[in-house]
């Protein structure tokens, strides 16, 4: 029979475990050499591992991902709630668990504790990788729950900006990278092209950092999937989405897996989180808009509809992640929702006929920040009620404006990222505070609204 994933609860006995390698790394860790809060590099070249990070991060379970520089016939991951690791639990994979690409090794932690700092190390064959150190705090249990969240978009491959820095140190419960998180611009359905960027992105020492430290949700834009602009006719499509699925820790695909768009959906406290896919499904923006022409394609939106209708009065705030820019007048040469205008209309029809309460919209693409209080993102026929919204960009590129008008403002540039604060206390009103940050941690745009709990 051929075992998958086996967990054990181990210790300094585990005969398995070299136990003068755990004793090193307990020693090192005592000493504070892997303090994770230090600005340390990445690991070396020639360290055995590339990097980890963690992502699908909830109450109780989380997905981590290390990338590999040797192979080996075992890999194992050790995690505890002890800086020490001296009393860590082991999850094991074996060569045979990992078809394709033997140099990333997936594990799926589960059985966690709520509200809990998490820490572990990855061994190969027997040997701790010192340098493979990562922590994650998992999420509140469902319920009220206060929290930050950082998000930006649009950084150059491998960037080592600063502004991935200043995010760590404001300890979000997790940053949610809203596209381009690479500017390969792959136009080859090679699965090795999109191993590349993603290797590139995380060697980088600021941002490597920030991803060892915090979990991640990601959801991709143009430049990161496919050439600019890039639609479902991209050549690189399918290599796109698996490599996504083999490289990412992500949420649950509700499409499945395989060749299949990446729109996932989370929660954290009484936040539903809905990230939309509107790259690998969508028609080509150049074409005429009608009825037919779809960001999304019609399987994603039926369950986007869904999902609102479940979210709505389940969670008090329902924040849809759409990455490209939703205001804008038709034939602006915004590529965004203005060139699916009747799409736009049909989703804003939705959400006023079904009276979809507590929504509020983050977006990337446009590198600037910009914040609408809902004064211009209704696009229904008959009227009716508009939705907050924010972009947040770019983390590291030249500033650049899109769509609009903003009610309030705009500021292009580099070098800037937002947060978003919760402050849930289980009262009727949950607050929530939108600023939009620069790499020196200076607040250029702000906005705060309150929802009522149901
Ligand atoms: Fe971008």
């Amino acid at each position: 029979m051929n075992i998958s994933c086996v967990q054990t609860k181990i210790c300094f006995r585990a005969p398995a475990l070299d136990r003068h390698s755990i004793k090193a790394v307990v020693l090192v860790l005592l000493l504070g050499g892997l303090t994770l809060g230090c600005n340390r590099a990445n690991p070396a070249d020639d360290a055995p591992v590339r990097f980890v990070w963690t992502g699908a991060v909830d109450a109780e379970s989380a997905h981590i991902v290390a990338g590999l520089n040797k192979t080996a016939r075992e890999v194992r991951l050790h995690y505890s709630v002890e800086k020490t690791m001296t009393d860590s639990t082991t999850m094991t994979r074996m060569r045979s668990d990992r078809p394709g690409n033997q140099r990333v090794a997936q594990f799926q932690l589960t059985d966690l504790l709520p509200n809990t700092r998490y820490f572990y190390l990855v061994s190969l064959d027997g040997r701790l990788d010192s340098s493979s150190i990562g922590t994650f705090k998992t999420f509140p249990p469902e319920g009220p729950a206060s929290f930050s969240v950082a998000f930006g978009s649009c950084a150059a491959t491998g960037s080592d900006h600063p502004v991935f820095s200043t995010i760590r140190r404001l300890q979000p419960l997790f940053f949610l990278h809203l596209g381009d998180m690479h500017y390969e611009n792959i136009g080859v359905n090679d699965v090795n092209e999109y191993r590349r960027a993603w290797d590139q992105v995380l060697a980088s020492n600021t941002q490597s950092l920030l991803y060892r430290s915090h979990p991640i949700a990601y959801i991709w834009d143009d430049h990161d999937f496919g050439p600019n602009n890039s639609d479902r006719t991209a050549a690189g499509r399918q290599a796109a989405r698996l490599t996504y699925q083999e490289y990412v820790p992500h949420y649950p695909l509700p499409a499945g897996t395989g060749d299949v768009p990446i729109y996932q959906a989370f929660s954290a406290g009484r936040v539903r989180f809905i990230l939309s896919d509107l790259r690998s499904a969508r028609d080509p923006y150049e074409r005429p808009d009608s009825p037919q022409k779809t960001l999304m394609g019609a399987r994603q939106k039926q369950w986007f509809f869904d999902e609102l209708l479940e979210s709505s009065g389940r969670y008090p705030l329902i924040v849809w992640v759409s990455t490209l820019p939703w205001i804008g007048d038709y034939d602006s040469g915004t590529d965004g929702w203005p060139e699916y205008q009747f799409e736009r209309r049909e989703i804003a029809e939705f959400i006023d006929r079904h009276q979809i309460r507590g929504l509020c919209m983050l977006s990337g693409d446009a590198h600037m920040l910009a914040i609408d209080d809902g004064t211009n993102t209704q696009y229904a026929a008959e009227g009716g009620r508009g939705f907050p919204l924010m972009h947040a960009a770019a983390l590291d590129r030249i500033g650049t404006r899109k769509g609009g008008p903003y009610s309030h403002g705009t500021y292009r540039g580099g070098g800037q990222f937002g947060l978003m604060t919760i402050k849930d206390n289980g009262g009727e009103l949950i607050d929530v505070h939108w600023s939009g940050r620069t790499d020196d941690n200076e607040e250029l745009l702000r906005y705060s609204f309150s929802v009522k709990a149901p």
